[in-house]
């Protein structure tokens, strides 16, 4: 079985991470898409809600399953047997940070990175720009699965 892990926060899955997940889906046998749990940081949707929303939105690729991950994800790998992670990249200005990460994480435990080029349609995409533009009034229409584009709008209205 051939088995690979997308990992992130989610906050909320977009098209760009939709296009990466979809693409890996059809080089592995099992993609297991990891969602951080993170104390630290603010989230707009719950760990269990981000859940759900990948859930329903990668449904239709039939190899993917949805888990949450707290700690080191080199650690989640080892307990799940998974000796690869796919990280897709939108420009070099993620590159620094996503290097240095891979090495680290092949330096704790062997685990490989491989990088997978963004689609460019979704290159300059992020959550973070998405809930800024959402929170302000602005269309995100098209930049995520309608699905998340409805939660989010109420989400972000209430
Ligand atoms: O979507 P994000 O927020 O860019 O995802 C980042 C993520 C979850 C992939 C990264 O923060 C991560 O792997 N966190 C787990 C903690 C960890 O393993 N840190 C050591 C990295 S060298």
């Amino acid at each position: 079985m051939r088995r690979v892990v997308c990992p992130g926060s989610f906050d909320p899955v977009t098209n760009g991470h939709l296009d990466i997940i979809g693409r890996t889906s059809r080089l592995y046998d099992e993609v297991v898409v990891a969602v951080l749990i993170n104390i630290e940081k603010r989230s707009l949707f719950t760990v269990d809600e981000r859940i759900e929303m990948l859930q329903a939105v990668t449904k239709e690729y039939g190899n993917i399953r949805v888990e949450k991950f707290h700690g080191l994800l080199v650690d989640f790998c080892r307990q799940q047997s998974i000796p690869t992670i796919v990280k897709g990249l939108r420009a070099v200005s993620d590159f620094d940070y996503e290097l240095q990460m891979a090495q680290l994480n092949y330096r704790m435990s062997g685990v490989e990175t491989l990088f997978m080029s963004t689609n460019p349609e979704y290159s300059f995409l992020s959550s973070s720009r998405l809930k800024e533009i959402a929170r302000y009034g602005g269309d995100v229409s098209g930049l995520v699965p309608d699905l998340v584009h409805d939660l989010l709008v109420e989400r972000l209205r209430g």
